[in-house]
């Protein structure tokens, strides 16, 4: 496949995030261009009528595989389509011998549940919500989380070991923890963060509008991190606090402190998404103003 046959299919997909999410996937478009131009991009196209109406590709990473993306154009858009690509990828996965789960979350999939998958009985569908909130009253929340001696600062690259370790503790046994094993230990959590902060997947990291949360003992107890998905739309890419400070509103504030300079940046609204059973995170996101705007799934084939 060379990048001009994937081009048309591209701008397509933009526009449907545009449209859909008020996402600029162009960052994410240019990074897909750019390695299938390469030739380092992992994955399928699906041709009808003589051009591709659909693609997916995938990345290998130490014992997982993870599917970055799958695209078939709406009028195209078909549970069996979907499947084409999905099929070919988890074959191919199946069959490298160190590798043992798949994960993936697709936004564009024609139907997340209830539906037809490759290696069904491999696989577990988690409900996710996308929320968005609208930022033009955001500065007249309430300041939370003061009685405790708790101090706040924007993030900085040297919290990000910190930052490993509180992430692995505060999805102990937490079902996100299910959803995307790196979060099970801090090395994962170091990769997660890695991702975060350097590529496009979910927005441009935006250091100003992400915050920490220290205890008076000078260790990192919280974080709020955020990225711009479009130069006016903030997005919320990871909150968590510690366990021994939960409950004392600190992931309020850390989220405040957030959507308060995503606003001062000119944003006009924020995003996030959250597993629906979260229910903890989703009062609290409810509390500042989120609402939920869609639904989606996680997948996760394990035993390959
Ligand atoms: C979700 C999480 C970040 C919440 O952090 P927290 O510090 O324990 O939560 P808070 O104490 O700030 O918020 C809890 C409550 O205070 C409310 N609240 C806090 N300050 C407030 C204020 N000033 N005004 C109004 N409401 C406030 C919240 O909405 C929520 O409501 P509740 O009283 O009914 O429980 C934390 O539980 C966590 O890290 N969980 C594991 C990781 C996770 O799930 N992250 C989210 C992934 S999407």
């Amino acid at each position: 496949m060379r990048p001009d046959d994937l081009q048309p299919l591209l701008t397509e997909e933009i526009e449907e995030w545009r449209q859909n999410l008020d996402w600029d996937f162009k960052g994410s478009a240019d990074l897909v261009e750019r390695f299938v131009a390469m030739h380092a991009l992992m994955g399928y196209g699906l041709v009808a009528a003589n051009r591709i109406v659909g693609y997916t590709y995938y990345v290998c990473e130490e014992r997982k595989g993870l599917i970055g993306d799958l695209y078939v154009l709406p009028r195209y858009r078909s549970e069996e389509m979907e499947n084409q690509l999905l099929r070919p990828v988890l074959d191919r996965l199946a069959e490298a011998p160190w590798v043992r789960r798949v994960e993936s979350q697709l936004m564009m999939l024609t139907r997340s549940f209830d539906r037809i998958l490759p290696f069904s009985e491999h696989v577990s569908a988690y409900p996710r919500t996308f929320m968005t909130v609208p930022l033009d009253s955001v500065e007249r929340l309430p300041h939370g989380g003061r009685d405790i001696g708790i101090t706040y600062q924007t993030w900085h690259d040297r919290f990000q070991e910190e930052a490993a370790h509180l992430i692995s503790a505060a999805y102990r046994g937490h079902i996100d923890s299910e959803i995307n094993d790196q979060y099970r230990s801090p090395s994962g959590a170091r990769r997660f963060l890695l991702n975060i902060v350097q590529y496009p997947g979910c927005g441009a990291f935006y250091s100003t509008a992400s915050q920490v949360a220290m205890t008076p003992g000078h260790r990192l107890c919280g974080i709020s991190l955020a990225s711009l998905v479009r130069h006016d739309v903030g997005h919320i890419t990871q909150i968590c606090v510690g366990p021994e400070v939960r409950g004392k509103h600190v992931g309020y504030e850390l989220l405040r402190r957030s959507l308060v300079e995503l606003r001062r940046q000119g944003c006009r609204k924020a995003t996030l998404t959250v597993t629906t059973a979260n229910e903890t995170a989703i009062r609290l996101y409810r509390q500042v103003g989120f609402a939920p705007s869609r639904s989606f799934a996680a997948f996760v084939w394990d035993g390959l």
